[in-house]
């Protein structure tokens, strides 16, 4: 990844645009994908057709917002923030990064094996044969990767507000929609 560098003072209107439309897709995402399993049959597959759509829409904007970042250093970090802080931001953040990919993935071969359909964009379904064992591998995976994006942004979204409301730095201003820093 590119190395942050002292020379940008803002991510581009772009990161940003991404930051908060991945932010907002996941966090509808993580809260309701607990209900998915607990629906009727027609609900069930109906809402799968939403999540699935959203969870692959997830995988391709993370990988436009890779090929982004790579391109695009992110602005430095604070110089007085005391080294275990960036060193804990850097691994969150690239924590999330993997994570974020690992997700849609673990969705996508659950569906590969269900024994219901999950047909995103209602394009078909994404189905090889059914297949208990392999599903429940990828069910696993995915529920306990869900739970790790859980764990990172309960790092996340309050070393953001602190930066803000405590440190009164330009962290999150940097990253907000309309904000001048
Ligand atoms: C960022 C993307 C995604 C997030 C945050 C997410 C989140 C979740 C969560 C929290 C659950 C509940 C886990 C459980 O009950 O154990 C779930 C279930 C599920 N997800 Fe996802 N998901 C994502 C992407 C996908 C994709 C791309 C697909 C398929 C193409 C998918 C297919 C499924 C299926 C089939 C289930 C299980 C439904 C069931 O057991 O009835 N997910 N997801
Ligand atoms: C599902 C929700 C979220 C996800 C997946 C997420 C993910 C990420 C990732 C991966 C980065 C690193 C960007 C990069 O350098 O390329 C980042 C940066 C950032 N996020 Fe989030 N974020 C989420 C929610 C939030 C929320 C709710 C806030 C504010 C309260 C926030 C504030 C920030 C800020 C301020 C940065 C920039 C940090 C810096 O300048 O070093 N994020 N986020």
């Amino acid at each position: 990844m590119s190395q942050d560098t002292g020379t940008v003072r803002a991510y581009t209107g772009t990161a940003k645009a991404l930051h908060w439309l991945i932010a907002l897709l996941v966090l509808v995402m993580l809260i309701f994908g607990w209900t998915l399993g607990d629906l009727p049959e027609k609900e069930h597959i109906e809402t799968l057709v939403i999540h699935s759509s959203l969870g692959v829409s997830v995988l391709i904007l993370m990988t436009a917002r890779l090929a982004w970042r790579l391109t695009h250093p992110a602005p430095a970090l604070p110089a007085d923030l005391p080294r275990w802080q960036v060193v804990l931001s850097k691994a969150v953040h690239h924590s999330l990064y993997l994570f974020l990919f690992l997700q849609p993935i673990w969705g996508i071969g659950q569906s590969l094996f269900a024994g219901f359909p999950v047909s995103p964009f209602g394009l078909g379904p994404l189905q090889i044969e059914e297949n208990e064992q392999l599903f429940g591998i990828f069910h696993t995976a995915h529920a306990v990767n869900a739970m790790i994006l859980i764990a990172l942004l309960v790092l996340h979204i309050p070393a953001a507000l602190y930066h803000h409301f405590i440190r009164k730095d330009v962290v999150l201003r940097r990253m907000l929609p309309f904000a001048k820093v």
